[in-house]
């Protein structure tokens, strides 16, 4: 492999991407973040540099869905994997690119990821399904216009809720926003007319989309007027390909397909949708983008019209049955299985949290738990809501939905199979187990059950619910897992330097 080396700066910003102007945090200025590309196998090298100031802000950046074999300190997640970044300080993350497909970094730090902390990586591999041109990153997300930092001192204060409706949708970053709807007396520059995005097909050509949700909180529904989509990847996970009008996508996941340029003439133009599914909270939910054939009037909107696309009303992703891994893997006999259910509790001061498996977490930014598994002590806080597998080589995870939403559920360090989800109590049934679904974030729908295993990699990794206010309000678990792995790991002294420049940094701020 080659190494490819990329230069972070996260600092503070303002930036207006559906006209209305709001504080945000950016990567190198930009939103969404610049892409890191790669090769299957290849070495990636970012160095992080914390700009944030006014006022300081701890950062880590989370590369979602790579396995890091051998490496979990390098997996950006603060409290587990490290310390956050301490203001004015770099952290070097190196690892490799050890699966291939489409998906984003994102600060692990607080719910900084809706605070604008994200950005698009593709790691090309072996192509099954052949096409002419790659589109490159679509990214789908939900958008507010209060700081992230706000919002959840809201949530998270007595009597708050997580019902926190977005202000809109976007689509790489942009759509236009109806500025007469801003509240009266609300003095912040805004501009319906902000622009959408837009994007070229060569007629008659193929053309690979990627489609990311890299939302706080809402489950994306996308589709193109008038063009099929045919489905090769979910997650980092290439599939038979199949065809379907809508693609759906909670946070965190990621969909790849391949659309033919063969829906008219030369000067055609279409609408590009991104609705937020009526099973996530949104004022605005819905996002456009236009899609202009090589000779259309770029200056001039689609006039297409979309398609009849039925709310499937499960609030989960497509039927498993459908999404079949290209290259088979059976499910191995688990060797432990682990029952987790979730739900909404109010605490004794009128604060709403999430209770996983029975704790409501509690992060300790301090103290990253890899790090006191790498010196042999395994006894954690019960706030820290850690379960330890030992030796175990394959774990199951049976986790049952006690609420009323859906959760888009996210293990660290792993593509796990899928076995199975669906409403109610599981009845033990696999689809496929000589061929499960793998992928890395799976819905979970409201009142249901998702089945999930994983064939070990030692290091201690979070398994949490991908929507932003959730992870932050407790619905998080992390997982020991081979512990006698973890002690032999030799932990580079970037780790105990970032902790050793953070604790000075909070030190200082108390
Ligand atoms: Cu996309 Cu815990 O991460």
């Amino acid at each position: 492999g080659v190494i490819r080396t990329f230069d972070f700066t996260v600092s503070r910003g303002i930036i207006a991407p559906d006209g209305y102007e709001r504080p945000v945090l950016l990567v190198n200025d930009a939103f969404p973040g610049p892409l890191i590309e790669a090769n299957w196998g290849d070495k990636i090298i970012v160095n992080v540099y914390n700009n944030i100031t006014g006022p300081e802000e701890g950062t880590a950046i989370h590369w979602h869905g790579l396995l890091q074999l051998g490496t979990p300190w390098e997996d950006g997640s603060p409290g587990i994997s490290q310390c956050p970044i301490a203001p004015g300080k770099t952290l070097t993350y190196e690892f490799i690119a050890d699966l291939f497909g489409t998906t984003w970094y994102h600060s692990h730090y607080s719910a900084q990821y809706a605070g604008g902390v994200v950005g698009p990586l593709i790691v090309h591999g072996p192509t099954q399904q052949k096409y002419d041109i790659d589109v490159g990153p679509i990214m789908l997300s939900d958008w507010h216009h209060e700081s992230y930092f706000d919002l959840i001192a809201k949530m998270l204060a007595p009597g708050g809720s997580f019902i926190v409706p977005s202000d809109n949708n976007l689509i790489n970053g942009k759509m236009n926003f109806d500025c007469s709807t801003v509240t009266p007396g609300d003095a912040t520059p805004c501009n319906s007319y902000a622009g959408i995005s837009k994007f070229n097909f060569q007629t008659g050509k193929t053309h690979r989309l990627r489609l990311i949700n890299s939302g706080a909180d809402g489950i994306q529904r996308f589709s193109i007027d008038q063009h099929t989509m045919t489905v090769i990847a979910n997650d980092f996970t290439p599939i038979e390909p199949y065809d379907t009008t809508v693609v759906t996508l909670g946070v965190g996941q990621r969909t790849d397909v391949i659309v033919t340029a063969n829906a008219g003439g030369s000067e055609s133009a279409f609408w590009i949708r991104s609705n937020i599914s009526s099973c996530s909270v949104s004022r605005q939910p819905i996002a456009v983008a236009a899609l202009y054939y090589d000779g259309a009037d770029t200056t001039k909107p689609p006039t297409s019209s979309p398609w009849d696309i039925p709310d499937p009303h499960t609030c989960a992703n497509d039927d498993l049955e459908i999404t079949k891994p290209l290259f088979p893997m059976a499910v191995p006999e688990p060797t432990f299985t682990q029952t987790m259910d979730f739900e909404l509790f109010t605490n004794s001061s009128n604060i709403t949290l999430w209770k996983f498996n029975g704790v409501s977490m509690r992060a300790n930014y301090n103290q990253p738990m890899l790090v006191q598994a790498n010196e042999g002590n395994f006894t954690f806080p019960e706030e820290r809501n850690v379960l330890n597998f030992y030796t175990n080589s394959s774990v199951r995870i049976v986790v049952n939905n006690k609420s009323p939403g859906s959760h888009p559920m996210h293990l660290h360090g792993h593509n796990p199979y899928i076995l199975h989800e669906g409403a109610g109590d599981w009845d033990g049934g696999i689809v496929r187990p000589n061929n499960p679904l793998r992928r890395d974030v799976q819905l979970v729908r409201p009142k249901g059950h998702l089945v999930l295993q994983f064939d070990a990699n030692p290091g201690v990794w979070g398994f949490h619910c991908h929507i932003a206010w959730h992870a932050s309000g407790g619905f998080f678990a992390s997982f020991v897992v081979q512990p006698d792995e973890v002690v032999k790991m030799r932990l580079p002294h970037t780790v105990e330097d970032t902790c050793d420049a953070w604790d000075a940094w909070t030190a200082r701020n108390v």
